[in-house]
């Protein structure tokens, strides 16, 4: 989509860089921490805090008793200091004397056992009660500080997840089904339910799925992951409704978890005024960190597309430690800098921290922080923080640059629950992720921006959409296909696509199903190898290897690229292309190693005029991603390896970092960054 500059998110004329702050912890002792607090955020850089996502015992100590005066004196004395807060709404983690009295607001899981009081997330999105709940404390929260000059924006709740299987939400997903079916001899039908018997007669036999009950109906596993998105989107609405009425100009927004698998975050994502996210990658200061550098900037990218290419908030991250993964690994020096300059690359607006000050007991006492339990800003993580808060000012410039991508790959949420309800193939091991994750990275590796879209976004302002494991496709997607190729556009799919419709039921008239013309191939059958089992595919003058799934496909129109080399399928197709209107629609019907994606990428965005952000070969472990309004173009050059690298940027351009003129070769430090204005 080409690229522009977009409004500012919250209005703020600036990076956000702040963060979870709960000085609720504190309350004890908040004449001294608190201005301990403004005090070392003032040398920090910092300029916003996110208050409240935890703090419903705090407002609302019993029923109906309010005590919103310590969150007044907070809301005043950061406005006082001239900062900002993204204000919760404290649904995540509900108080003790509401699950005590109040039994149908804890949740019911699978195996059908309701939740003892504890943790957090754990809400039942139907209850009644539990949204009367959160409507008068959100109401509250909206009437009392909807004028504050500190507030920016709305953070709803946090990290929605999970799912419920309450009778309430039994009711309700029956209610969901009577919807999108309208009748129960529909429904069987879209679920094949006379398969093994498993046919309804009547609306209240249909259950959510369970390991101890129906988890064999494909349809249904899919339909409650439909339902569950759907639930959190009603509970969203619901939580924002005051918001909606008496703050109609602050924005509001959720915090997503990237990759997350329960919530397709592209729809829950269309609610939200902007995007905002949780980045916790699992640093691991070796040659792993590229895999765990190439994961995080397809998060950001995804989550970018979840919010339509706009800028995003990055709303937490660590500044070191995560005290949840496996090795809580403390980030070298630099580290930190380049992990937050590279989500500002893929399109932040905002660098947030979990958490500001450390808490001093329970579950996160030793999770990274701004503020050490030691209390004095004489940390070395602090002065990484308040070194990059000074960097975030230099690039002003950028704030609400969007990027300029031409190549989109698409990663589709009902795809993916889809495919990893199947069996046959490689039974648990589909590798949905992974393939999406190496078809980006091939892109990517070369500097091309990438876009990532569900299979219900527009594709025609790109040059080249990527469609990797498109096993589902969805209703309207085939023919989206077809007029997009039509059109000129260049099309990728791979194995495993055009298998099952909409409902999950196979298409009938052999594979791809309504990609066939499109493809020109048919694909007869598929042979999924033993792990440690390869094959290869013969293309331009080579042997790649390939592994866990070759499709035997015979072209119908297509003319073969390449070719396998073992088995009794030796000789037949195995990469194939198809002209189609004034477009093409590539087939690879393998699972191959990177350096052929490598290779024919490079041929097909060189085919079709998709240029790299550089012109050379970027050196291993370097990332290159630009921002742009369409006139002005910020590069970035990123280093995720421990040793000195050198990138030819050409003519380059002025440092926004340090104002020096870029030309020819830069050398990036390990871990070093560079952003210049080209
Ligand atoms: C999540 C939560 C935070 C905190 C962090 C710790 O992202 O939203 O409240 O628990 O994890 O990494
Ligand atoms: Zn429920």
């Amino acid at each position: 989509m080409p690229a522009k500059k977009y409004k500012s998110m919250t209005m703020a004329p600036h990076f956000i860089h702040g963060g979870d702050y709960n000085p609720d912890q504190w309350l004890k002792s908040k004449d001294i921490i608190w201005s301990e607090d403004m005090r070392l955020a003032k040398l920090a850089h910092i300029n916003e805090f996110s208050v409240g996502i935890f703090s419903w015992v705090n407002l609302e100590p019993e029923e109906g008793v309010y005590t919103f005066e310590w969150l007044d004196e907070v809301m005043d004395m950061i406005a006082g200091n001239g900062m900002h807060v993204i204000l919760a709404m404290p649904s995540g983690a509900k108080p003790a004397w509401m699950s005590q009295k109040y039994e149908e607001i804890r949740r019911v899981d699978e195996n059908r056992q309701r939740d003892l009081h504890g943790k957090r997330h754990n809400h039942c999105m139907t209850s009644p009660i539990y949204r009367q709940k959160v409507l008068e404390m959100n109401t509250r929260l909206a009437e009392r500080y909807k004028d504050h000059p500190a507030l920016i924006a709305w953070h709803i709740s946090n990290e929605y997840g999970g799912q419920c299987h309450c009778e309430l939400c039994q009711a309700e997903f029956r209610k969901w089904l009577q919807a999108r079916y309208g009748s129960l001899e529909n429904l069987n039908h879209a679920w094949w339910t006379s398969f093994w018997s498993h046919r309804y007669t009547d609306w209240s036999q249909v259950e959510s799925p369970s390991p101890r009950g129906e988890n064999s109906v494909h349809g249904l596993t899919v339909d409650f992951k439909r339902f569950t998105t759907d639930r959190f989107i009603d509970f969203f609405n619901w939580e924002i409704k005051p918001m909606r009425l008496l703050t109609p100009d602050i924005p509001v927004t959720t915090n997503l978890m990237g990759m997350y698998e329960g919530i397709d975050y592209f729809r829950l994502g269309e609610q939200l005024d902007f995007i905002s996210w949780d980045n916790y990658p699992q640093w691991r200061n070796d040659g792993g960190d590229l895999e765990v550098a190439r994961g995080a900037a397809f998060c950001h990218d995804l989550m970018r597309g979840c919010g339509d290419q706009k800028p995003f908030m990055l709303m937490e991250s660590s500044p070191s430690p995560t005290n949840w993964q496996s090795s809580a690994r403390l980030r070298r020096p630099g580290v930190h800098k380049l992990l937050s300059l590279q989500a500002v690359a893929h399109g932040s607006d905002s660098v947030q921290y979990f958490q500001y000050r450390k808490s001093r007991g329970s579950y996160e006492k030793f999770h990274g922080a701004v503020i050490d339990h030691e209390g004095s800003g004489n940390t070395r993580i602090f002065r990484e923080i308040a070194d990059l808060g000074e960097v975030l000012q230099k690039l002003e410039p950028v704030l609400g640059c969007g990027i300029d991508a031409k190549a989109a790959v698409i990663f589709d949420w009902e795809n993916r629950w889809a495919l990893s309800e199947a069996k046959g193939f490689l039974q648990d091991k589909t590798g949905y992720e992974e393939t999406v994750l190496a078809h980006y990275g091939a892109l990517r590796e070369m500097g091309i921006p990438v876009d990532i879209l569900s299979q219900d976004k527009d594709l025609s302002g790109y040059r080249l959409v990527v469609a990797p494991m498109c096993y589902m496709l969805k209703n309207g997607f085939a023919d989206k296909v077809r007029a997009y190729v039509r059109h000129g556009g260049q099309f990728v799919a791979t194995y495993i696509s055009g298998y099952v419709d909409d409902s999950d039921l196979c298409f009938l008239g052999g594979f791809p199903g309504p990609l066939r013309d499109v493809m020109g191939i048919w694909n007869e059958e598929i042979d999924a190898l033993y792990p440690g089992q390869k094959n290869a595919v013969l293309w331009n003058n080579r042997a790649y290897e390939v592994h866990d799934f070759c499709e035997i496909i015979h072209t119908e129109g297509a003319e073969a690229l390449g070719f396998y080399r073992d088995d009794f399928y030796a000789g037949s197709p195995a990469l194939t292309v198809n002209s189609f209107g004034d477009g093409k629609a590539y087939y690879i019907a393998a699972r191959t190693e990177n350096k052929m994606l490598h290779d024919f990428y490079t041929r097909v965005t060189a085919s079709c005029g998709i240029e790299p952000v550089l012109q050379g070969e970027l050196p291993q472990g370097c990332e290159v991603v630009c921002r742009t309004d369409g006139k002005d173009r910020f590069v970035f050059l990123m280093n995720f390896l421990g040793n000195d690298a050198r990138v030819d940027v050409g003519q380059g351009g002025v440092s926004l970092l340090t104002g020096a003129k870029l030309s020819g070769e830069v050398l990036l430090k390990p871990y070093g960054v560079e952003v210049y204005k080209a």
